[in-house]
């Protein structure tokens, strides 16, 4: 199928022929795996994969597997068409669009886990969250076989695990990650962003002014992460947000730290809050190396 200039395929086995044809002529291959229900922040992905690469693959599936029993699955949005309008403005070679049968057909049994990123953040809530992703992420790069794949870093815990996960399996492709595009008043882009009434959309902004606080807090010079953690979170609570975590840990690891600027040269401070029944997430990447340490 053909939407525009957009090749729409929803076979594994046709994706994997065309990639393969693209490499047999020595092109570079770039994909941007999303969910659908794109913005702008996932067209910014697009454009640096085409940056980087002869062409590129953007995959839309709303994988079932790495969505609890209550969370949002059936009501996540959905836009194929508003998709591919997006996708045909700035140059997409093709669109990788699987029906979950395709993606896992009966008797499918495989999974994909990794034993420490996850036991932390999100991880802790959304038990399995990572195992799916991981599961989807290593079949979508077997099928759309990339030389570089583009992962926005608001997903901050899911490109560590990605990365890991390409380390760990000697998976020949390289992970760009892509800073966090975020709204005029500083919101991170989400596609869950719609599911906010005008209030909490507005109380949301609380989320990205926190971080840019804290960080300004670590540079006054407060390197105890519980301090920054309880004034961050009073502040959040304050603007109506409940705040599941608000964490000052490694970047690499994700571990929590005992002292800012003692264990590594950045802190990731990462968070997750929701707003009535939306739960989004932000983090901001500290460099520490400013801040010399007593010896
Ligand atoms: O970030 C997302 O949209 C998804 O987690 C991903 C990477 C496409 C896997 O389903």
């Amino acid at each position: 199928m053909d939407a525009g200039d957009i090749t729409v395929i929803r076979q594994a086995a046709g994706m994997q022929a065309l990639s393969r044809g693209w490499h047999s002529e020595g092109l570079a291959v770039g994909l941007v795996p999303t969910m659908g229900a794109l913005h702008k922040g996932h067209l910014d992905l697009v454009v640096e994969a085409r940056r980087q690469c002869d062409r590129v693959v953007v995959s839309i599936f709303v994988n079932p597997t790495q969505f609890g029993p209550s969370e949002d699955f059936s009501r996540y949005p959905r836009d194929l068409e508003g998709d591919l309008a997006k996708l045909a403005d700035i140059g997409v070679d093709a669109v990788f669009f699987p029906n979950p049968g395709e993606m896992y057909p009966s008797g499918f049994q495989t999974r994909v886990e990794l034993t420490r990123l996850p036991a932390h953040l999100c991880g802790l809530t959304r038990l399995n969250h990572f195992a799916g992703v991981a599961q989807v992420v290593l079949k979508l790069f077997n099928i759309c076989k990339p030389d570089v794949a583009v992962f926005g870093q608001k997903d901050f815990q899911q490109v560590r695990v990605i990365e890991q996960m390409v380390a760990d399996l000697n998976l020949d492709i390289r992970i760009v990650r892509h800073p966090i595009v975020r709204e005029p008043d500083g919101l991170a882009m989400s596609s869950r962003n719609v599911y906010l009434t005008r209030e909490q959309r507005e109380a949301a902004t609380v989320i990205n002014r926190t971080l840019v606080d804290s960080e300004a807090w670590i540079r006054e010079g407060e390197h105890q992460p519980a301090a920054i953690v309880k004034r961050a979170g009073q502040q959040i609570r304050e603007a109506g947000g409940e705040v599941e975590y608000f964490n000052v840990c490694d970047p690499v690891t994700l571990d929590d730290l005992n002292r800012i600027g003692a264990e590594s040269t950045q802190v990731l401070l990462v968070t997750a809050v929701r707003f009535g029944a939306t739960r989004l997430i932000d983090n901001r990447l500290v460099d520490c190396v400013w801040a010399p340490q007593p010896m």
